[in-house]
């Protein structure tokens, strides 16, 4: 027979314990910041991402898994595909929605730890709040769920701001001014940059290019007063919630649709892929989509990059009930499990096959926090016997169903 072993970069996840208690993790967090689920479409219009996210962008120039014969891809992200069903809902007629999302996202990426082309992103859009505190409060509300799962210790908060459009428009042209005399000393792809997309020379890992930006103007020193006022306040609600960040002016976003406060929450600890949740502003895509201008706000982050950061116990650690049997006492042990279930714990059904030393062993291999042993005497005196794996320590009890 044929085996099909997954090809790179779509992985099997046959360890879920630990991806699932983040998954509930995630949905203990939405539930106190007041934000819903929604399922959305994991096919959606090609065109959709090319307006949306930007033709000139990565995800939509190289990454995008386009379905065979048709004008549909996989989507590689969430913002757009939210905007879309915003907009398609009406939702200007609600005023505000505050939305959440969790599930697979692909881009036809290099795979490499911690980059994988089908991987599952959780994210947050708020559409219809404007730029103001509610965007501090997130990043404060990020900064303790970091703290909660263990890791705020790992990552770094960087923040920029990219201004409104105009104010970016002022600073690409300076830029461009600025570079102009020194076209010859980027590197090729930030030498194409210059005339599509010339922010995005400050991606640029070339350590040549990055030498030369060093002294290159900063989008910061265009900011209007409006935009400088808006900055100043996230800043000061950090600081006043002891949020620490690090002001990082190179930060633009590999997204076209982002304005205002941009963030990522890096780390350091895997050399390979350092971005594990990124967010921003994005009050233009609405408009850019046909929809009314709506102003959003909102972040994502790989499941995948944050479980690797977490500490492995809680995958290895012991719970529920293992019930070990014999072929004569089926009808009691299934009683027994029942009653179990019934008061909420969590209880696998042996298969009764050989010796219940053997047995045991088998519920060890699976994790169990407790074997329960029933034999015949256990049914003769309604008793169940149960052993904890974690100590040992075994007592026979009363069954009172
Ligand atoms: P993004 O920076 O493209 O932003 O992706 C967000 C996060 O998804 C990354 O920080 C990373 O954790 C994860 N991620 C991205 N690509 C991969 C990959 N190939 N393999 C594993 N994990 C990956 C967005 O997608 C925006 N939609 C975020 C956003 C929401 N902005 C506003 N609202």
């Amino acid at each position: 027979m044929t085996s099909y072993a997954s090809q790179s970069g779509f992985i099997d996840n046959l360890n879920p314990i630990s991806i699932q208690s983040l998954e509930d993790a995630c949905w203990n967090w939405c539930r106190k910041m007041g934000f819903t689920q929604v399922r959305l479409p994991v096919v959606e219009q090609r065109a959709l991402f090319e307006r949306g996210v930007g033709n000139g962008t990565d995800v939509v120039e190289k990454e995008m898994f386009t379905l065979q014969g048709s004008e549909n891809v996989l989507r590689p992200e969430g913002t757009a595909q939210a905007m879309r069903a915003w907009i398609a809902a009406g939702g200007i007629r609600y005023g505000q929605a505050r939305w959440a999302y969790c599930g697979p996202m692909f881009r036809n990426e290099r795979p490499q730890a911690g980059r994988f082309k089908q991987f599952q992103q959780f994210g947050c859009e708020m559409i219809g709040l404007p730029a103001g505190p509610g965007d501090a409060d997130i990043l404060v509300g990020l900064s303790d769920f970091f703290t909660e799962l263990g890791l705020r210790e790992k990552l770094t908060l960087k923040v920029n701001t990219l201004g409104t459009s105009a104010e970016r428009s002022a600073y690409r042209a300076a830029l461009q001014d600025w570079l102009k005399p020194k076209l010859e000393l980027l590197d090729e792809t930030s030498r194409k940059r210059f005339y599509t997309n010339p922010l995005r020379i400050w991606d640029s890992k070339e350590p040549g290019t990055k030498l030369l930006m060093a002294d290159a103007p900063r989008l910061l020193d265009f900011l209007g007063d409006a935009s400088r006022t808006y900055w100043d306040l996230i800043l000061s609600l950090l600081d006043d919630a002891g949020v620490n960040y690090e002001i990082d002016t190179t930060l633009m976003r590999g997204l076209d649709y982002y304005n205002g406060l941009v963030f990522e929450w890096v780390t350091f600890e895997n050399k390979a892929q350092n971005a594990v949740a990124a967010g921003g502003r994005y009050d233009g895509l609405a408009e850019l989509l046909g929809g009314v201008a709506t102003p959003a706000f909102g972040f994502a982050f790989g499941l995948e990059r944050v479980d690797a950061l977490r500490e492995t116990e809680s995958s290895n650690k012991r719970s529920g009930y293992y019930v070990v049997s014999m072929p004569e006492t089926e009808a009691y042990a299934l009683k027994v499990s029942r009653a179990y279930r019934n008061r909420g714990e969590t209880v696998v059904l042996g298969d009764f096959n050989g010796k219940l030393a053997k047995q045991v062993q088998r519920a060890d291999k699976l994790n169990a926090r407790f074997v329960i042993i029933l034999g015949p005497s256990e049914k003769e005196t309604k008793s169940v016997t149960v052993k904890d794996l974690d100590t040992g320590l075994q007592e026979t009890v009363q069954f009172l169903d």
